[in-house]
């Protein structure tokens, strides 16, 4: 389905043409001052150059010609050679209709399909899930659900960091204090047991304490370093200890994401791809990309054209040992063997810049990759606590993103109760009610922000019912589903042409549905979603206040009426859903 702007352009294309100008002129936008019109051209101002006639003669003519145009109802040229145009009404209240028959609200999906991996969330297991880790989870969510709304076959991957020092400074502290665990024993032959010899809250103790301990301590971290490479190189008892704290950390993981309604299709990490690497390397040197440095083994991806330094890639470390750029690019040759994406978008902090260049640089070259697959890296910025510092508890600890929910979950909770609890049915409904509405809080207000940029984590802002919040949208959505309860509606699909200026505007709203879901689509930019809910929300609430719907008598104005707000809240809807949350029955 052709969207607004491209039906109303290709009217006035046509008329550009049949003056003699060039159709290129005819560009129309979203005006600029809606106090003036709709929409505008100001192709005359271009074309005059071209032609050598003044702006507003060339205005005048085309304005002339667009008069009884069916789309629009008025267009007008204003000195010194701005067209503006008003939509006419019937034209837009059809078009609304054609809509809500479409298949996705009239958005076209990708002629072509791509199969796209999303590589998010990426938690370090071993360490406690903290609130670094939301942003990946909560953007890289909403980017999966938008590149599947758009018609792509999409999987999203969690790529644990399941392999690094972390692993071997756990081990390394289990084995000062429980020295006699079997796996620690060389010479033991037979079967580890199958209970791990801790829970996760000793998992979640054991590793700042030796991460701590590494820091001063340079036996200790030597210990660790040495620990690490016995795992990487398959020690039986390390090999099972990691199983031990794979399992324990993976399913307290699995019950985070789920709260935050954020699902994965596969749950690889590091640790998976260990068998691409000697093969890897062995081929980077037989193709002289690779080669030694001081011991390392690196390679060159500076280009002539960077701005900036590039240092070369480290493939291995002088030790041996494998890094964080090796496990990324035998990933992508696991990735390529197994589900051969046209593309793979990384969702990770902005600081992680320099890495992602180094490893999509070092994977072209190589071949790694196919030449078609793009490699794409969204980095976001950082959680600020409201002193504009990253995000801290008040004592100054790292926040864990558990507690954090529950302290957002327990405010929604408290304001709900205040508010209406006579409404709920029980307290368990307040609750449940209370936690959906404080995960809209929490992602909406994380996507509202364009992902590069730093944002500040501010509770009570984000919470409230008011303002460009979650809540707010929700309240909206809701509002909309109790006028729905409380009337009989025909299933008459009518909508007439607007009555008021509200009315109008809340039409014009709905249809720049497709063209947002494309610009975010395109951009890999959520945040265009939320200012595009926003603005509908406004328009709805703005229409809601001055029309009385439900006692409204002419029959047919009051279907109509509903059509429109039934459009309005699936439309809603819809977009929260790729947002990553979805709306309570009533709050
Ligand atoms: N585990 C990493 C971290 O905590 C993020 C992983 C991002 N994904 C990747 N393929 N490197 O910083």
């Amino acid at each position: 389905m052709k969207n607004i702007l491209q039906l109303i352009e290709a009217e006035v294309e046509k008329i550009f043409y049949e003056c003699g100008y060039d159709k290129k002129y005819a560009k129309v936008t979203v005006s600029n001052r809606p106090d003036l019109c709709e929409y505008q051209c100001n192709g005359a101002l271009a074309a005059a150059k071209q032609y050598k006639k003044a702006p507003i003669m060339i205005a005048n003519e085309i304005v002339e010609k667009l008069k009884n145009n069916e789309v629009l109802k008025s267009a007008e040229a204003v000195m010194p050679g701005f067209i503006n145009m008003n939509i006419d009404d019937t034209f837009l209240a059809r078009y609304i209709m054609g809509m809500s028959i479409a298949d996705k609200f009239g958005f076209e999906a990708e002629s072509k399909p791509m199969k796209i991996i999303v590589d998010y969330g990426g938690p370090n297991v071993a360490k406690p899930l903290h609130v670094g880790h939301l942003r990946s989870a909560v953007i890289g969510e909403s980017i999966k659900r938008i590149m599947s709304f758009a018609g792509n076959d999409v999987i999203g991957d969690i790529h644990l960091g399941d392999w690094g020092l972390q692993m071997g400074l756990v081990i390394t502290e289990l084995k000062r204090r429980q020295p006699e665990l079997v796996y620690f024993n060389n010479s033991y032959q037979g079967e580890y047991p199958q209970e791990a010899p801790f829970t996760i809250s000793e998992l979640e103790e054991i590793y700042p304490s030796a991460s701590a301990k590494s820091k001063t301590d340079e036996d200790y971290k030597n210990e660790a370093l040495e620990a690490t490479s016995k795992l990487q190189n398959g020690d039986r008892g390390y090999i099972a200890l990691w199983k031990h704290i794979m399992n324990v950390s993976v399913s307290d993981l699995r019950k985070n994401y789920q709260k935050l309604n954020v699902n994965f299709e596969l749950w690889k990490g590091e640790s998976d791809v260990q068998r691409y690497i000697p093969d890897m390397v062995q081929r980077l040197k037989d193709d002289k990309l690779a080669y030694d440095s001081d011991g390392a083994i690196v390679v060159d991806v500076k280009e002539e054209n960077d701005s900036k330094e590039i240092p070369p890639c480290i493939i291995l470390k002088s030790d041996g040992a494998s890094l964080y750029s090796t496990t990324d690019l035998a990933t992508l040759i696991e990735r390529d063997n197994e589900y051969r994406p046209d593309r793979i978008i990384y969702v990770a902090d902005k600081r992680q810049e320099l890495h992602f260049t180094q490893v999509f640089r070092t994977a072209a070259k190589a071949g790694i990759v196919k030449e078609s697959t793009k490699l794409d890296f969204l980095g976001f910025g950082t959680m600020n606590g409201k002193d504009g510092k990253p995000f801290k508890t008040r004592d100054g600890g790292i926040m864990r993103l558990e507690i954090l929910l529950k302290d957002i979950e327990e405010e929604m909770y408290n304001k709900i109760a205040e508010n209406e609890k006579r409404s709920f049915e029980d307290d368990d409904e307040a609750k449940t009610t209370a936690s959906v509405v404080a995960l809209s809080a929490v992602k909406y207000g994380d996507l509202s922000n364009q992902a590069v940029k730093d944002y500040i984590f501010d509770i009570d802002r984000f919470t409230s019912f008011e303002g460009n919040t979650g809540p707010y949208i929700l309240y909206t959505i809701v509002r909309i589903k109790s006028i729905l309860n409380k009337a009989q509606f025909s299933n008459e699909m009518v909508i007439l042409p607007a009555n008021s200026d509200s009315e109008k505007n809340l039409m014009l709203e709905l249809t720049k549905f497709a063209p947002t879901i494309q610009s975010a689509y395109e951009e890999l930019a959520p945040h265009k979603i939320c200012s595009y809910i926003y603005d509908l929300a406004n328009a709805f609430n703005k229409f809601y206040h001055e029309t009385k719907i439900l006692s409204e008598e002419d029959v047919s104005l009051r279907s109509s009426w509903l059509q429109l707000i039934l459009q309005t809240k699936k439309i809603l809807e819809c977009c929260i859903e790729l947002l990553g949350f979805e709306a309570p029955e009533r709050m």
